[in-house]
Protein backbone atom coordinates (compact mmCIF):
# COMPACT_ATOMS: atom_id res chain seq x y z
CA UNK A 1 0.00 0.00 0.00
CA UNK A 2 1.44 3.56 -0.86
CA UNK A 3 0.64 5.73 1.92
CA UNK A 4 0.06 9.58 1.38
CA UNK A 5 2.76 11.36 2.55
CA UNK A 6 1.27 13.19 6.22
CA UNK A 7 1.58 16.19 7.55
CA UNK A 8 4.83 14.76 9.73
CA UNK A 9 6.34 13.50 6.63
CA UNK A 10 6.20 17.07 5.48
CA UNK A 11 8.15 18.69 8.46
CA UNK A 12 10.51 15.74 8.00
CA UNK A 13 11.37 16.39 4.78
CA UNK A 14 11.56 20.05 4.94
CA UNK A 15 13.96 19.57 8.41
CA UNK A 16 15.70 17.34 5.98
CA UNK A 17 15.88 19.90 3.68
CA UNK A 18 16.77 22.63 5.98
CA UNK A 19 19.66 20.47 7.85
CA UNK A 20 21.24 20.12 3.95
CA UNK A 21 20.81 23.19 3.20
CA UNK A 22 23.02 24.38 6.51
CA UNK A 23 25.91 21.50 5.60
CA UNK A 24 25.60 23.22 2.09
CA UNK A 25 26.13 26.14 3.23
CA UNK A 26 29.00 25.40 5.71
CA UNK A 27 30.81 23.59 3.38
CA UNK A 28 30.41 26.30 1.11
CA UNK A 29 32.23 28.87 3.73
CA UNK A 30 34.74 26.14 4.13
CA UNK A 31 35.43 26.03 0.65
CA UNK A 32 35.52 30.01 0.25
CA UNK A 33 37.92 29.92 2.69
CA UNK A 34 40.30 27.95 1.63
CA UNK A 35 40.08 28.77 -1.62
CA UNK A 36 40.95 32.72 0.20
CA UNK A 37 43.38 31.04 2.61
CA UNK A 38 45.88 29.72 -0.04
CA UNK A 39 45.02 32.17 -2.60
CA UNK A 40 45.99 35.20 -0.68
CA UNK A 41 48.29 35.81 2.62
CA UNK A 42 46.58 34.19 4.93
CA UNK A 43 48.57 31.43 4.39
CA UNK A 44 51.58 32.89 4.40
CA UNK A 45 50.65 34.74 7.47
CA UNK A 46 49.68 31.03 9.17
CA UNK A 47 53.15 30.03 8.60
CA UNK A 48 54.73 33.14 10.26
CA UNK A 49 52.58 33.30 12.87
CA UNK A 50 52.97 29.47 13.88
CA UNK A 51 56.54 29.79 13.03
CA UNK A 52 58.67 28.46 16.42
CA UNK A 53 61.29 31.07 17.93
CA UNK A 54 62.97 28.21 20.20
CA UNK A 55 65.92 28.34 17.73
CA UNK A 56 69.16 28.72 19.41
CA UNK A 57 71.67 26.53 17.33
CA UNK A 58 71.12 29.14 14.96
CA UNK A 59 73.58 31.54 16.85
CA UNK A 60 74.39 30.47 20.05
CA UNK A 61 75.41 32.77 22.96
CA UNK A 62 79.41 31.89 23.74
CA UNK A 63 80.10 32.52 27.94
CA UNK A 64 82.44 35.47 28.08
CA UNK A 65 85.68 33.69 28.19
CA UNK A 66 88.29 35.75 30.48
CA UNK A 67 92.23 35.14 29.84
CA UNK A 68 94.17 33.26 33.16
CA UNK A 69 96.26 36.62 33.85
CA UNK A 70 92.92 38.69 34.34
CA UNK A 71 91.59 35.71 36.64
CA UNK A 72 94.51 36.24 38.79
CA UNK A 73 94.51 39.82 38.65
CA UNK A 74 92.32 42.27 36.97
CA UNK A 75 93.87 45.39 37.52
CA UNK A 76 95.64 45.74 34.06
CA UNK A 77 92.42 45.85 31.93
CA UNK A 78 91.36 48.38 34.37
CA UNK A 79 94.17 50.47 33.97
CA UNK A 80 93.78 50.98 30.54
CA UNK A 81 90.19 51.39 30.73
CA UNK A 82 90.19 53.54 33.54
CA UNK A 83 93.60 54.85 34.52
CA UNK A 84 94.06 58.48 33.87
CA UNK A 85 97.81 58.65 33.52
CA UNK A 86 97.63 55.75 30.63
CA UNK A 87 94.53 57.45 29.06
CA UNK A 88 96.84 60.69 28.77
CA UNK A 89 99.59 58.57 27.27
CA UNK A 90 97.54 57.12 24.79
CA UNK A 91 96.15 60.53 23.59
CA UNK A 92 99.49 61.67 23.15
CA UNK A 93 100.66 58.77 21.13
CA UNK A 94 97.89 59.11 18.96
CA UNK A 95 97.43 62.71 18.46
CA UNK A 96 101.42 62.33 16.92
CA UNK A 97 100.40 60.09 14.85
CA UNK A 98 97.95 62.41 13.54
CA UNK A 99 100.22 64.93 13.55
CA UNK A 100 101.85 63.46 10.75
CA UNK A 101 99.97 64.24 7.57
CA UNK A 102 99.84 60.77 5.19
CA UNK A 103 97.20 61.63 3.17
CA UNK A 104 97.29 60.12 -0.41
CA UNK A 105 95.75 60.71 -3.79
CA UNK A 106 94.08 58.37 -6.00
CA UNK A 107 95.85 56.51 -8.13
CA UNK A 108 99.66 57.37 -7.52
CA UNK A 109 102.43 56.12 -9.61
CA UNK A 110 104.15 53.43 -7.49
CA UNK A 111 106.67 53.77 -5.29
CA UNK A 112 109.63 53.42 -7.08
CA UNK A 113 108.59 55.60 -10.13
CA UNK A 114 107.76 58.77 -8.01
CA UNK A 115 108.96 58.32 -4.28
CA UNK A 116 108.44 62.38 -3.72
CA UNK A 117 104.59 61.72 -3.45
CA UNK A 118 105.15 58.89 -0.75
CA UNK A 119 108.27 60.74 1.01
CA UNK A 120 105.49 61.47 3.95
CA UNK A 121 105.33 57.98 5.22
CA UNK A 122 109.28 58.32 6.06
CA UNK A 123 107.91 60.69 8.87
CA UNK A 124 105.68 58.32 9.60
CA UNK A 125 107.96 55.30 10.44
CA UNK A 126 110.28 57.55 12.59
CA UNK A 127 107.43 58.58 14.84
CA UNK A 128 106.69 54.85 15.45
CA UNK A 129 110.45 53.90 16.08
CA UNK A 130 110.28 56.94 18.78
CA UNK A 131 106.97 56.28 19.77
CA UNK A 132 107.71 52.45 20.04
CA UNK A 133 110.81 51.71 21.30
CA UNK A 134 109.71 48.12 22.72
CA UNK A 135 108.24 46.75 19.53
CA UNK A 136 110.86 47.90 17.76
CA UNK A 137 113.32 46.17 20.19
CA UNK A 138 111.24 42.92 20.88
CA UNK A 139 109.67 42.42 17.15
CA UNK A 140 111.05 41.88 13.81
CA UNK A 141 109.89 44.63 11.27
CA UNK A 142 110.09 44.32 7.32
CA UNK A 143 109.51 46.81 5.28
CA UNK A 144 107.35 45.53 2.26
CA UNK A 145 107.40 47.78 -1.16
CA UNK A 146 109.46 50.54 1.04
CA UNK A 147 106.57 51.67 2.99
CA UNK A 148 104.67 48.81 3.87
CA UNK A 149 105.00 47.22 7.17
CA UNK A 150 104.97 43.72 8.79
CA UNK A 151 106.06 43.39 12.67
CA UNK A 152 106.39 40.06 13.44
CA UNK A 153 106.19 39.03 17.47
CA UNK A 154 107.52 35.20 17.39
CA UNK A 155 105.66 32.74 19.33
CA UNK A 156 107.14 29.61 21.03
CA UNK A 157 104.55 26.98 19.09
CA UNK A 158 104.88 26.98 15.87
CA UNK A 159 102.22 24.45 15.44
CA UNK A 160 99.74 27.50 16.10
CA UNK A 161 98.77 29.78 13.16
CA UNK A 162 100.07 33.23 13.79
CA UNK A 163 97.24 35.85 14.55
CA UNK A 164 97.36 38.79 11.84
CA UNK A 165 96.60 42.35 13.06
CA UNK A 166 95.59 44.78 10.19
CA UNK A 167 95.08 48.43 10.18
CA UNK A 168 96.57 51.25 7.49
CA UNK A 169 99.11 54.56 7.55
CA UNK A 170 97.03 56.37 4.85
CA UNK A 171 94.53 58.88 5.40
CA UNK A 172 92.28 60.16 2.86
CA UNK A 173 92.73 64.07 1.82
CA UNK A 174 91.03 66.77 3.48
CA UNK A 175 89.37 68.92 1.39
CA UNK A 176 91.23 72.45 0.93
CA UNK A 177 88.03 74.06 0.71
CA UNK A 178 86.46 72.91 3.75
CA UNK A 179 89.84 73.74 6.18
CA UNK A 180 87.57 76.51 7.68
CA UNK A 181 85.30 74.51 9.11
CA UNK A 182 87.23 72.11 10.89
CA UNK A 183 86.67 73.01 14.58
CA UNK A 184 90.37 72.33 15.19
CA UNK A 185 92.88 72.03 12.34
CA UNK A 186 93.20 68.35 11.21
CA UNK A 187 96.99 67.57 11.51
CA UNK A 188 96.75 68.91 14.99
CA UNK A 189 95.49 65.72 16.90
CA UNK A 190 93.35 68.15 19.48
CA UNK A 191 91.66 66.50 22.67
CA UNK A 192 89.28 68.04 24.08
CA UNK A 193 88.27 66.00 27.30
CA UNK A 194 85.99 63.58 25.59
CA UNK A 195 87.11 63.26 21.50
CA UNK A 196 90.83 63.16 19.73
CA UNK A 197 90.29 64.97 16.64
CA UNK A 198 91.73 64.99 13.48
CA UNK A 199 92.19 62.93 9.68
CA UNK A 200 93.05 59.54 10.56
CA UNK A 201 91.95 59.65 14.09
CA UNK A 202 89.04 57.29 13.37
CA UNK A 203 90.05 56.07 10.05
CA UNK A 204 91.85 54.22 11.18
CA UNK A 205 95.36 55.35 12.65
CA UNK A 206 93.76 54.54 15.85
CA UNK A 207 93.41 50.63 14.68
CA UNK A 208 96.87 51.16 13.76
CA UNK A 209 98.12 52.49 16.87
CA UNK A 210 95.65 50.67 19.34
CA UNK A 211 97.28 47.31 18.01
CA UNK A 212 101.06 48.26 19.09
CA UNK A 213 100.08 49.84 21.95
CA UNK A 214 98.19 46.63 23.51
CA UNK A 215 101.71 44.41 21.85
CA UNK A 216 103.82 46.86 23.80
CA UNK A 217 101.83 46.41 27.09
CA UNK A 218 101.68 42.74 26.98
CA UNK A 219 105.68 42.89 26.44
CA UNK A 220 105.89 45.49 29.43
CA UNK A 221 103.98 43.01 31.11
CA UNK A 222 106.71 39.98 30.48
CA UNK A 223 104.26 38.10 28.48
CA UNK A 224 105.59 35.88 26.00
CA UNK A 225 103.82 34.42 23.28
CA UNK A 226 102.58 30.99 22.09
CA UNK A 227 100.84 31.76 18.65
CA UNK A 228 102.83 34.07 16.66
CA UNK A 229 101.79 37.76 16.43
CA UNK A 230 101.88 39.58 13.37
CA UNK A 231 100.99 43.36 12.59
CA UNK A 232 100.45 44.84 9.02
CA UNK A 233 100.20 47.57 8.21
CA UNK A 234 99.24 49.01 4.77
CA UNK A 235 100.06 52.53 3.22
CA UNK A 236 97.23 53.24 0.51
CA UNK A 237 94.02 51.75 1.86
CA UNK A 238 92.30 54.50 0.72
CA UNK A 239 93.25 54.09 -3.09
CA UNK A 240 92.59 50.29 -2.88
CA UNK A 241 95.75 48.77 -1.23
CA UNK A 242 97.41 48.01 -4.87
CA UNK A 243 100.91 49.26 -3.49
CA UNK A 244 100.57 48.61 0.46
CA UNK A 245 98.28 45.91 0.85
CA UNK A 246 98.20 43.81 -2.17
CA UNK A 247 102.75 43.62 -1.79
CA UNK A 248 102.16 42.71 1.89
CA UNK A 249 99.14 40.30 1.13
CA UNK A 250 101.99 38.73 -1.24
CA UNK A 251 104.37 38.72 0.98
CA UNK A 252 102.57 36.78 4.02
CA UNK A 253 101.53 34.31 1.60
CA UNK A 254 105.19 33.28 0.46
CA UNK A 255 106.60 33.35 3.70
CA UNK A 256 103.88 31.57 5.41
CA UNK A 257 102.14 29.87 2.87
CA UNK A 258 98.05 29.94 1.63
CA UNK A 259 95.60 29.06 4.40
CA UNK A 260 98.45 29.88 7.24
CA UNK A 261 96.81 32.39 9.40
CA UNK A 262 94.54 31.84 12.37
CA UNK A 263 92.62 34.84 12.13
CA UNK A 264 92.85 38.17 10.75
CA UNK A 265 91.04 41.35 11.97
CA UNK A 266 90.80 44.60 10.26
CA UNK A 267 89.06 48.10 10.49
CA UNK A 268 85.37 47.75 10.77
CA UNK A 269 82.46 47.94 12.66
CA UNK A 270 81.91 47.50 16.25
CA UNK A 271 79.41 48.05 19.37
CA UNK A 272 76.66 50.17 18.29
CA UNK A 273 73.32 50.44 19.57
CA UNK A 274 71.09 48.18 17.23
CA UNK A 275 68.36 50.48 16.08
CA UNK A 276 65.10 47.82 16.12
CA UNK A 277 66.02 46.36 20.14
CA UNK A 278 67.76 49.55 21.54
CA UNK A 279 70.95 47.36 22.78
CA UNK A 280 74.33 47.19 22.70
CA UNK A 281 75.33 45.06 19.87
CA UNK A 282 78.70 43.86 18.77
CA UNK A 283 78.95 43.56 14.64
CA UNK A 284 82.17 42.16 12.33
CA UNK A 285 81.99 41.99 9.35
CA UNK A 286 82.37 38.81 7.59
CA UNK A 287 81.93 39.57 3.82
CA UNK A 288 82.00 42.58 1.55
CA UNK A 289 80.02 43.68 -1.22
CA UNK A 290 81.95 43.27 -4.63
CA UNK A 291 83.03 46.52 -6.67
CA UNK A 292 83.10 47.54 -9.95
CA UNK A 293 83.43 50.80 -12.27
CA UNK A 294 82.09 50.29 -15.59
CA UNK A 295 83.09 52.73 -18.35
CA UNK A 296 81.28 53.48 -21.70
CA UNK A 297 82.28 55.61 -24.23
CA UNK A 298 80.25 57.07 -27.09
CA UNK A 299 81.67 58.29 -30.12
CA UNK A 300 80.01 59.83 -33.11
CA UNK A 301 80.93 61.69 -36.05
CA UNK A 302 81.72 65.14 -35.34
CA UNK A 303 80.48 68.17 -37.40
CA UNK A 304 78.84 72.24 -37.31
CA UNK A 305 76.25 72.39 -34.52
CA UNK A 306 74.00 74.61 -36.97
CA UNK A 307 73.35 71.20 -38.57
CA UNK A 308 72.94 69.08 -35.81
CA UNK A 309 71.87 65.40 -35.64
CA UNK A 310 68.48 64.71 -34.08
CA UNK A 311 70.48 63.27 -30.79
CA UNK A 312 74.05 64.17 -29.98
CA UNK A 313 76.18 61.81 -28.35
CA UNK A 314 75.16 64.08 -25.05
CA UNK A 315 72.25 63.40 -25.98
CA UNK A 316 72.10 59.72 -26.25
CA UNK A 317 74.72 59.38 -23.44
CA UNK A 318 71.74 61.14 -21.55
CA UNK A 319 69.62 58.41 -22.36
CA UNK A 320 71.58 55.47 -21.05
CA UNK A 321 71.74 57.59 -18.03
CA UNK A 322 67.90 57.48 -17.44
CA UNK A 323 67.47 54.26 -18.70
CA UNK A 324 70.11 52.94 -15.91
CA UNK A 325 68.39 55.27 -13.48
CA UNK A 326 65.00 54.03 -14.07
CA UNK A 327 66.08 50.15 -13.17
CA UNK A 328 67.60 49.90 -10.16
CA UNK A 329 68.90 46.79 -9.13
CA UNK A 330 66.26 44.72 -7.08
CA UNK A 331 66.94 43.27 -3.73
CA UNK A 332 68.09 39.77 -2.89
CA UNK A 333 68.41 38.61 0.77
CA UNK A 334 69.87 35.29 0.85
CA UNK A 335 71.50 32.95 3.42
CA UNK A 336 74.77 34.13 1.61
CA UNK A 337 74.47 37.46 3.14
CA UNK A 338 75.83 37.90 6.60
CA UNK A 339 73.09 39.80 7.72
CA UNK A 340 70.48 37.52 7.50
CA UNK A 341 72.56 35.73 10.37
CA UNK A 342 72.77 38.99 11.74
CA UNK A 343 68.97 39.38 12.48
CA UNK A 344 68.57 35.46 13.29
CA UNK A 345 71.11 36.75 15.88
CA UNK A 346 68.87 39.19 16.92
CA UNK A 347 65.63 37.24 16.47
CA UNK A 348 66.77 33.86 19.04
CA UNK A 349 68.84 36.17 21.82
CA UNK A 350 66.81 39.43 22.39
CA UNK A 351 63.54 39.44 23.84
CA UNK A 352 63.51 43.38 22.75
CA UNK A 353 62.41 41.99 18.71
CA UNK A 354 58.25 42.19 18.30
CA UNK A 355 57.37 38.46 18.05
CA UNK A 356 55.84 38.39 14.47
CA UNK A 357 59.06 40.25 13.23
CA UNK A 358 61.17 37.48 14.76
CA UNK A 359 58.90 34.98 13.69
CA UNK A 360 59.39 36.26 9.72
CA UNK A 361 63.22 36.69 10.23
CA UNK A 362 63.64 32.75 11.04
CA UNK A 363 61.76 31.86 8.21
CA UNK A 364 63.63 34.44 6.05
CA UNK A 365 66.18 32.40 4.70
CA UNK A 366 63.34 29.73 2.99
CA UNK A 367 60.20 31.11 2.98
CA UNK A 368 59.79 33.76 -0.37
CA UNK A 369 56.55 35.21 1.57
CA UNK A 370 58.48 35.56 4.53
CA UNK A 371 61.45 37.09 2.88
CA UNK A 372 59.28 39.65 0.88
CA UNK A 373 57.74 40.85 4.45
CA UNK A 374 61.77 40.86 5.97
CA UNK A 375 63.40 42.85 2.25
CA UNK A 376 61.09 45.22 2.76
CA UNK A 377 61.76 46.30 6.41
CA UNK A 378 65.36 46.53 5.54
CA UNK A 379 64.61 48.80 2.45
CA UNK A 380 62.63 51.69 4.24
CA UNK A 381 66.09 52.86 5.84
CA UNK A 382 68.99 54.71 3.91
CA UNK A 383 71.47 53.05 5.58
CA UNK A 384 70.37 49.23 4.99
CA UNK A 385 68.79 49.50 1.96
CA UNK A 386 72.24 48.66 -0.12
CA UNK A 387 73.50 46.06 2.08
CA UNK A 388 70.98 43.97 -0.10
CA UNK A 389 71.05 44.81 -3.52
CA UNK A 390 73.58 45.90 -5.75
CA UNK A 391 74.48 50.07 -5.84
CA UNK A 392 74.87 51.76 -9.23
CA UNK A 393 76.35 55.83 -9.14
CA UNK A 394 76.79 57.30 -11.98
CA UNK A 395 79.37 59.16 -10.87
CA UNK A 396 81.33 60.74 -14.08
CA UNK A 397 80.40 62.03 -17.01
CA UNK A 398 82.49 63.69 -19.67
CA UNK A 399 82.34 65.05 -22.87
CA UNK A 400 81.54 67.81 -25.05
CA UNK A 401 84.25 70.72 -25.86
CA UNK A 402 82.70 73.58 -27.81
CA UNK A 403 79.50 75.82 -28.05
CA UNK A 404 79.54 75.48 -31.65
CA UNK A 405 81.17 72.09 -32.06
CA UNK A 406 79.00 68.54 -31.96
CA UNK A 407 80.88 66.06 -29.21
CA UNK A 408 82.76 63.57 -30.89
CA UNK A 409 83.52 61.41 -27.60
CA UNK A 410 81.54 61.24 -24.08
CA UNK A 411 82.44 59.47 -21.28
CA UNK A 412 80.26 57.74 -18.39
CA UNK A 413 81.68 56.10 -15.60
CA UNK A 414 79.39 54.27 -13.31
CA UNK A 415 80.43 52.36 -9.95
CA UNK A 416 78.14 49.22 -8.47
CA UNK A 417 78.79 47.63 -5.05
CA UNK A 418 77.65 44.06 -5.82
CA UNK A 419 75.59 42.48 -3.85
CA UNK A 420 76.81 39.09 -2.20
CA UNK A 421 74.78 37.06 -4.43
CA UNK A 422 75.93 38.63 -7.80
CA UNK A 423 78.77 38.45 -9.59
CA UNK A 424 80.93 41.11 -11.36
CA UNK A 425 80.16 39.63 -15.00
CA UNK A 426 76.05 39.72 -14.72
CA UNK A 427 76.62 42.76 -13.67
CA UNK A 428 78.55 44.14 -16.92
CA UNK A 429 75.80 42.03 -19.14
CA UNK A 430 73.27 43.65 -17.97
CA UNK A 431 74.80 46.99 -18.10
CA UNK A 432 75.56 45.80 -22.19
CA UNK A 433 71.88 45.11 -22.15
CA UNK A 434 71.03 48.44 -21.86
CA UNK A 435 73.69 50.00 -23.88
CA UNK A 436 72.15 47.78 -26.57
CA UNK A 437 68.67 49.15 -26.07
CA UNK A 438 69.79 52.44 -26.56
CA UNK A 439 72.28 51.70 -29.47
CA UNK A 440 69.30 49.76 -31.09
CA UNK A 441 67.53 53.17 -31.55
CA UNK A 442 70.05 55.14 -32.83
CA UNK A 443 72.22 52.90 -35.18
CA UNK A 444 75.24 52.31 -33.40
CA UNK A 445 77.16 49.37 -32.68
CA UNK A 446 78.61 48.58 -29.40
CA UNK A 447 81.80 46.65 -28.52
CA UNK A 448 81.57 45.44 -24.97
CA UNK A 449 84.66 44.24 -22.81
CA UNK A 450 86.52 43.72 -26.35
CA UNK A 451 83.79 41.85 -28.01
CA UNK A 452 81.72 43.37 -31.02
CA UNK A 453 77.89 42.22 -29.72
CA UNK A 454 75.96 44.54 -31.75
CA UNK A 455 76.64 45.71 -35.73
CA UNK A 456 74.78 48.94 -35.62
CA UNK A 457 74.92 50.86 -39.51
CA UNK A 458 78.65 51.53 -39.38
CA UNK A 459 78.31 55.55 -40.01
CA UNK A 460 76.34 56.52 -36.97
CA UNK A 461 78.73 55.63 -34.60
CA UNK A 462 79.79 53.00 -31.76
CA UNK A 463 79.59 52.44 -27.32
CA UNK A 464 82.22 51.13 -25.85
CA UNK A 465 81.97 49.32 -22.89
CA UNK A 466 84.82 48.85 -20.53
CA UNK A 467 86.04 48.31 -16.67
CA UNK A 468 88.61 49.72 -14.91
CA UNK A 469 88.31 48.16 -11.88
CA UNK A 470 87.01 44.87 -10.82
CA UNK A 471 86.24 42.87 -7.64
CA UNK A 472 84.03 40.06 -6.79
CA UNK A 473 82.48 40.12 -3.24
CA UNK A 474 84.73 38.53 -0.43
CA UNK A 475 84.20 34.84 0.57
CA UNK A 476 82.28 35.07 3.72
CA UNK A 477 84.21 34.52 7.16
CA UNK A 478 82.57 31.46 9.32
CA UNK A 479 80.72 32.75 12.17
CA UNK A 480 79.97 29.13 13.29
CA UNK A 481 83.22 27.55 14.25
CA UNK A 482 86.15 27.85 17.18
CA UNK A 483 87.66 30.89 15.81
CA UNK A 484 84.70 33.29 15.72
CA UNK A 485 83.69 31.83 19.17
CA UNK A 486 87.06 33.38 20.67
CA UNK A 487 85.89 36.70 19.00
CA UNK A 488 82.34 36.95 20.38
CA UNK A 489 83.09 35.25 24.22
CA UNK A 490 86.38 37.78 24.29
CA UNK A 491 84.26 40.88 23.13
CA UNK A 492 81.51 39.94 25.71
CA UNK A 493 84.32 39.84 28.78
CA UNK A 494 85.63 43.25 27.77
CA UNK A 495 82.59 44.72 27.25
CA UNK A 496 80.56 42.59 30.05
CA UNK A 497 82.94 42.36 33.18
CA UNK A 498 84.57 45.50 32.30
CA UNK A 499 83.28 48.45 29.97
CA UNK A 500 79.42 48.01 30.72
CA UNK A 501 79.34 46.65 34.31
CA UNK A 502 75.65 46.76 34.79
CA UNK A 503 74.15 45.49 31.51
CA UNK A 504 70.79 43.56 31.80
CA UNK A 505 71.44 41.27 28.81
CA UNK A 506 74.44 39.48 27.34
CA UNK A 507 76.02 41.46 24.17
CA UNK A 508 75.18 39.65 20.71
CA UNK A 509 77.84 38.85 18.74
CA UNK A 510 76.80 39.06 15.04
CA UNK A 511 77.87 39.19 11.65
CA UNK A 512 77.43 41.75 8.76
CA UNK A 513 78.40 42.88 5.51
CA UNK A 514 80.26 45.72 4.84
CA UNK A 515 79.26 47.79 1.50
CA UNK A 516 82.69 49.35 1.23
CA UNK A 517 85.99 47.30 0.75
CA UNK A 518 89.37 47.34 3.08
CA UNK A 519 92.57 46.24 2.47
CA UNK A 520 91.64 42.28 3.65
CA UNK A 521 90.64 42.03 -0.24
CA UNK A 522 94.19 41.46 -1.03
CA UNK A 523 94.33 38.88 2.13
CA UNK A 524 91.88 36.61 1.01
CA UNK A 525 94.44 33.87 0.71
CA UNK A 526 95.99 33.90 4.03
CA UNK A 527 92.86 32.64 6.05
CA UNK A 528 89.10 32.31 5.70
CA UNK A 529 88.69 33.80 9.43
CA UNK A 530 88.69 37.84 7.93
CA UNK A 531 86.85 39.61 10.58
CA UNK A 532 86.69 43.76 9.58
CA UNK A 533 86.36 44.52 13.53
CA UNK A 534 87.21 47.49 15.52
CA UNK A 535 85.38 46.76 19.07
CA UNK A 536 85.01 49.82 20.67
CA UNK A 537 81.29 51.32 21.43
CA UNK A 538 79.81 54.52 19.97
CA UNK A 539 76.19 54.96 19.70
CA UNK A 540 76.21 56.07 16.48
CA UNK A 541 79.75 55.51 14.57
CA UNK A 542 79.15 57.79 11.45
CA UNK A 543 77.38 60.32 13.66
CA UNK A 544 80.17 59.57 16.04
CA UNK A 545 83.07 60.03 14.03
CA UNK A 546 82.75 61.81 10.94
CA UNK A 547 84.97 59.85 9.29
CA UNK A 548 86.03 60.70 5.67
CA UNK A 549 84.51 64.09 6.83
CA UNK A 550 85.17 67.38 8.70
CA UNK A 551 86.11 67.33 12.06
CA UNK A 552 86.85 63.25 11.99
CA UNK A 553 87.10 62.84 15.67
CA UNK A 554 87.18 59.25 17.80
CA UNK A 555 86.12 59.33 21.17
CA UNK A 556 89.28 58.28 23.89
CA UNK A 557 86.96 56.20 25.49
CA UNK A 558 86.84 53.97 22.48
CA UNK A 559 90.21 53.99 22.00
CA UNK A 560 90.90 52.68 25.21
CA UNK A 561 88.07 49.81 24.82
CA UNK A 562 90.11 48.35 21.64
CA UNK A 563 93.29 48.36 23.25
CA UNK A 564 91.69 46.58 26.12
CA UNK A 565 90.25 44.13 23.69
CA UNK A 566 93.21 43.34 21.90
CA UNK A 567 94.99 43.25 24.75
CA UNK A 568 92.60 40.41 26.07
CA UNK A 569 92.10 38.72 22.84
CA UNK A 570 95.68 38.50 22.06
CA UNK A 571 96.02 35.99 25.23
CA UNK A 572 92.68 34.47 24.84
CA UNK A 573 93.57 32.92 21.57
CA UNK A 574 96.98 31.93 22.84
CA UNK A 575 96.03 28.05 23.23
CA UNK A 576 95.25 25.09 20.63
CA UNK A 577 91.75 25.33 22.37
CA UNK A 578 91.17 28.52 20.41
CA UNK A 579 91.91 26.47 17.22
CA UNK A 580 95.17 25.89 15.45
C1 LIG B 1 88.81 42.72 40.12
O1 LIG B 1 89.60 42.18 41.14
C2 LIG B 1 89.32 42.72 42.41
C3 LIG B 1 90.36 42.20 43.39
O2 LIG B 1 90.53 40.82 43.27
C4 LIG B 1 87.89 42.33 42.81
O3 LIG B 1 87.58 42.87 44.08
C5 LIG B 1 86.95 42.88 41.78
O4 LIG B 1 85.64 42.42 42.07
C6 LIG B 1 87.34 42.40 40.40
N1 LIG B 1 86.52 43.09 39.43
C7 LIG B 1 85.75 42.43 38.57
C8 LIG B 1 84.89 43.23 37.68
O5 LIG B 1 85.76 41.21 38.48
C1 LIG C 1 79.21 26.40 9.69
O1 LIG C 1 78.35 26.79 8.64
C2 LIG C 1 78.74 26.29 7.39
C3 LIG C 1 77.89 26.95 6.33
O2 LIG C 1 76.55 26.94 6.70
C4 LIG C 1 78.65 24.78 7.41
O3 LIG C 1 79.02 24.26 6.15
C5 LIG C 1 79.58 24.25 8.48
O4 LIG C 1 79.45 22.86 8.59
C6 LIG C 1 79.29 24.89 9.82
N1 LIG C 1 80.36 24.55 10.74
C7 LIG C 1 80.15 24.22 12.00
C8 LIG C 1 81.36 23.92 12.83
O5 LIG C 1 79.04 24.13 12.45
C1 LIG D 1 74.76 51.69 34.45
O1 LIG D 1 74.19 52.24 35.62
C2 LIG D 1 74.35 53.64 35.72
C3 LIG D 1 73.84 54.07 37.06
O2 LIG D 1 72.64 53.42 37.39
C4 LIG D 1 73.59 54.30 34.57
O3 LIG D 1 73.75 55.70 34.64
C5 LIG D 1 74.16 53.81 33.26
O4 LIG D 1 73.43 54.34 32.19
C6 LIG D 1 74.13 52.31 33.21
N1 LIG D 1 74.85 51.88 32.04
C7 LIG D 1 74.34 51.06 31.17
C8 LIG D 1 75.19 50.75 30.00
O5 LIG D 1 73.25 50.57 31.27
C1 LIG E 1 95.57 33.87 -4.40
O1 LIG E 1 95.90 32.62 -4.95
C2 LIG E 1 95.55 32.48 -6.30
C3 LIG E 1 95.79 31.03 -6.71
O2 LIG E 1 97.07 30.61 -6.36
C4 LIG E 1 96.36 33.46 -7.12
O3 LIG E 1 96.04 33.36 -8.49
C5 LIG E 1 96.04 34.87 -6.65
O4 LIG E 1 96.85 35.81 -7.32
C6 LIG E 1 96.25 35.01 -5.16
N1 LIG E 1 95.68 36.27 -4.72
C7 LIG E 1 96.40 37.24 -4.22
C8 LIG E 1 95.67 38.47 -3.84
O5 LIG E 1 97.60 37.16 -4.05
ZN1 LIG F 1 90.17 52.79 6.72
Amino acid sequence: MIRLPDEEDVQYAKKQLVEKKKLAAIIGAVLILAVVFFTTDLVNYFNIITQSTNKPELCPLYEPLAPESYLKDNSTLFTILNDEKFRLQSVQKLAKAIQVDTQIGDDQPDVDDAPELWIQFQDFHKYLEDTFPVIYENLEVEYVNTYGLVYTWKGSNTALKPLLLTAHQDVVPVQKDTLDDWTYPPFEGHYDGKFIYGRGSSDCKNVLVGILESIELLISKGYTPSRTVIAAFGFDEESSGRRGAYNIGKHLEKKWGKDSIYAILDEGPGLQKDPVTGQIIAAAATGEKGYTDVIVELTTPGGHSSVPPDHTSIGIMSELAYIIERDPYSPIFTDQNPLLKYLQCLAVNSDKVPTLTKKAILRAGFDKFANGKVVEVISRRAETKYLIRTSQAIDIVKGGEKANALPENVKLTVNHRISVETSSDEIHDHFTSRVIEVAKRHGLGVVSFGKKVFAGDGKSGVFVVSSSQSLESAPVSPSNDTVWKYLAATTRHVFEDAVFTNLTYPIIVAPVVMPANTDTRHYWNLTRNIYRYSPFFSVDLIKDSHIHSVDERLRVDAHLQLIAFFYEYIQNIDTSESDN
